[in-house]
């Protein structure tokens, strides 16, 4: 299925994803959480966030606070307009894509993004888009699982298991050098720490967390 905004949704995948998310959120959550406090620490009264999914990153709202969520994936928006009542936020849900979130330019003070930026056609594009909408101060705050260096043993799995991996998660790659992309897209300042988790899950346990400035 295609929806308007020309994301591809498979009529299996994106229901599996969204239970996935739903299912695995408190697990992935308990082990990006310092990244997450530390990144999204303060965020401001309104947010925008990319590919909210279920809503793992609405406990970084203080109640009362806006989010707009860019969310294609329409399965996921039941689960994610219920989380945000929970948590007292309010949602501005938009069913587009992030490389063309339809957001007015210099409108934003904070973007966000989790596992995001792996699965989005083209991040170059999407992080173009995140810098015409943010204003001028404002600054883009991202927890991404990244291509582990070369020559090690993660970087061969992650090279074997990229098809079946991409095909389960709906395009998302565990090989992209997202550090790279970030520091070559525009930013005025980029800040990001480099992490390794230990779940079973070893293609995505190479990870970034970090802020980049506009
Ligand atoms: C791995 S999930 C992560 C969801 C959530 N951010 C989290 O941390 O649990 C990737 C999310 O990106 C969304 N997505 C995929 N392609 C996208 C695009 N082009 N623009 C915006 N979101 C997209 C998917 O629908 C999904 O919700």
């Amino acid at each position: 299925m295609t929806v308007a905004t020309g994301f591809e949704l498979h009529r299996a995948r994106g229901p599996f994803n969204a239970a996935f998310f739903s299912v695995m959120g408190p697990y992935i959550e308990w082990n990006v959480r310092h990244h997450k406090r530390r990144v999204y620490a303060d965020l401001p009264a309104t947010v925008v966030e990319i590919g909210s999914g279920v809503g793992a990153n609405l406990r970084y709202l203080r109640p009362g606070s806006t989010l707009v969520a860019v969310e294609p994936n329409e399965p996921m928006h039941g689960r994610l307009r219920a989380a945000a009542e929970r948590r007292g936020v309010r949602l501005d849900l938009r069913a587009r894509t992030a490389e063309s979130t339809g957001l007015p330019s210099g409108s934003a003070d904070a973007v966000i993004s989790s596992l995001v930026l792996c699965t989005v056609t083209d991040p170059a594009e999407v992080l173009a888009e995140i810098r015409r909408v943010l204003r001028p101060g404002g600054t883009f705050r991202f927890v991404e699982h990244v291509a582990a260096p070369d020559g090690t043993p993660t970087r061969t799995l992650q090279r074997l298991l990229r098809r079946p991996w991409a095909w389960t998660f709906e395009g998302c790659s565990c090989e992209r050098d997202l550090a790279a992309r970030l520091r070559g897209a525009g930013f005025a300042r980029v800040d990001l720490t480099p992490y390794r988790l230990h779940s079973p899950f070893i293609t995505f346990n190479t990870q970034i967390a970090g802020v980049a400035e506009v």
